[in-house]
């Protein structure tokens, strides 16, 4: 079976010459829940933007097999889905119904199928009462769960996450927490926030200075405090 997504010695600069990827050889298997760890700056978001090709950069992508280029793009973007950084890059419509709708209407589902997707999945992610409501009206944390519902809606094999428990309370974190343990997709989440990552992940991808530095169990890594500490994190709760 091909895997979910595999990176053959990537590298990205930015036009500033920031060198923000080096060399990353690195694959996921399908159904599997990986963290993407490391300091601020250490190319977190960079690596989830290059994967569905949103950046262009040197060496090979692929998502489910399918080789990462221009021609591939409509395919790879049915595929795989991605909840940006900033919420306020996936929210542009007038309410956060039409919001979460773009993806399903675009897939081509009937009007019924995309009011009731979108209907479960604001119910999913708690904003239910909040689907005429302008995105940008929305508080912080109410923004971030408003954009995984833009992507979980889509239903994709394989979701990006890029810091998705930013700005949420510990309730609505715990939610989330426990949503995409339920999910059975492909996820792949970028944090800071090495608790959240220990609670969902199986494995860990410590990203620092644009380098792979370790890639293994999320115990594993997470309780090697020193190699944690190193790289500007710390040992979660969980594992002291
Ligand atoms: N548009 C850009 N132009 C130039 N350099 C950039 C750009 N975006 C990011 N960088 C640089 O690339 C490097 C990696 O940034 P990236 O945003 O991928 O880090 P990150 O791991 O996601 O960090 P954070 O935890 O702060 O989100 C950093 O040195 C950053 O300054
Ligand atoms: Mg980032």
């Amino acid at each position: 079976m091909e895997k979910a997504i595999a990176l053959k010695n990537f590298s990205y600069q930015y036009p500033d010459g920031t060198k923000a990827l080096s060399n990353i050889n690195l694959s996921v298997e399908h159904h599997r829940r990986v963290a993407l760890i490391g300091p601020n700056g250490a190319g977190k978001s960079t690596l989830l933007l290059a994967v569905p090709g949103f950046i262009k950069g040197d060496g090979q992508i692929f998502v489910d097999g399918i080789h990462v280029r221009k021609k591939n793009l409509k395919k790879i973007r049915s595929i795989i889905a991605s909840c940006f950084e900033n919420p306020e890059d996936q929210l542009f419509m007038p309410t956060l119904f039409d919001d979460v709708a773009f993806g399903p209407l675009n897939l081509g589902l009937s009007p019924e199928q995309v009011k009731k997707r979108v209907e479960d999945t604001l119910k999913k992610v708690g904003l239910s009462n909040m689907a005429d409501k302008a995105p940008h009206h929305l508080s912080a944390g109410q923004k971030r769960a408003a954009a995984i519902a833009t992507v979980l809606s889509m239903e994709p094999k394989i979701i990006t996450l890029d810091e998705p428990d930013g700005n949420l309370d510990p309730r609505n974190r715990k939610n989330l927490t426990n949503l995409l343990m339920e999910l059975t997709q492909t996820l792949i989440i970028a944090t800071c926030n090495m608790d959240f990552a220990a609670e969902i992940a199986q494995r860990a991808i410590l990203v620092d200075k644009g380098q792979i530095i370790a890639d293994d169990d999320t115990e594993k890594i997470m309780k090697n405090s020193s190699l944690m500490n190193e790289h500007g994190l710390e040992v979660p709760k969980k594992f002291i």
